[in-house]
């Protein structure tokens, strides 16, 4: 029985007569032998499909992510700042603010033109066009705009006499990017970043004393 399943498993062995018993201990090893090459190959592919399977999961978790690039006002060098207290209070401030878009993406990150608007208490006193632009591979593209803003539409029930009276002046701009975030030269997926800061000026220093942005 045993050796009819031997015969039936090397149809290349000798087919007549019997197989003399240290034929068949050579063909039990070389039978193992090849089973345990059989289990390492295995093994091997197997280590082989984990080891590219981890590099791909790095390189998605990496490379092929698309992340919100960051849009934040930088630097502010204020050229003009003239105000005038109570009881006609009033402000006309003219700065070069420097804006920024930071791009953590393996890609370039394109942007369309947007327009930012600057607050007073809630009500507009300006805005700057930020022209289209990109922003490179991991990197931190700086636009320079030149900003004017007056509180000729303020209406007179605002707290504008007190603030300047303090010397302080607390304005606010808000600002959305709408782009694209190319990848591998040809993915390509729309990301928008939003611009959210504080700006508080020194009047008698004319001067920026503080900008806080989220
Ligand atoms: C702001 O400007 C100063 C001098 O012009 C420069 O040294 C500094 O790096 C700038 N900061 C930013 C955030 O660009
Ligand atoms: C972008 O520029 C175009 C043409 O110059 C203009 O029509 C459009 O209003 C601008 N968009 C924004 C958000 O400023
Ligand atoms: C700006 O100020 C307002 C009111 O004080 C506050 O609610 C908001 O969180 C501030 N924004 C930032 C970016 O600091």
């Amino acid at each position: 029985m045993a050796e009819k399943n031997e015969r039936q498993g090397y149809p290349l062995a000798p087919a007549a007569g019997h197989l003399r018993s240290d034929q068949e201990s050579a063909t039990l090893q070389s039978k193992e032998f090849r089973r345990k090459r059989r289990i390492r190959i295995a093994a091997y592919i197997v280590a082989f499909v984990v080891f590219q399977s981890i590099i791909i999961a790095i390189f998605a978790v990496t490379v092929m992510k698309y992340r919100t690039p960051k849009f934040r006002l930088g630097n502010i060098t204020v050229e003009t700042l003239i105000s005038t207290p109570a009881p006609s209070p009033s402000f006309n401030t003219r700065f070069v603010a420097q804006v920024t878009v930071k791009n953590t993406n393996f890609g370039p990150y394109k942007f369309d033109n947007t327009t930012a608007t600057f607050t007073y208490g809630g009500m507009k006193v300006g805005q700057v066009v930020i022209p289209k632009g990109k922003a490179g591979l991991r990197s931190t593209k700086k636009i320079d705009v030149t900003v004017d803003l007056n509180s000729d539409a303020l209406a007179s029930t605002s707290s504008l006499g007190s603030d300047i009276s303090s010397g302080i002046l607390k304005l606010s701009t808000q600002a959305k990017l709408s782009g694209k975030v190319e990848l591998m030269f040809v993915m390509k997926k729309k990301k928008s970043a939003q611009m959210n800061c504080n700006l508080t000026f020194d009047l008698s220093a004319k001067a920026l004393q503080g900008l806080q942005c989220n």
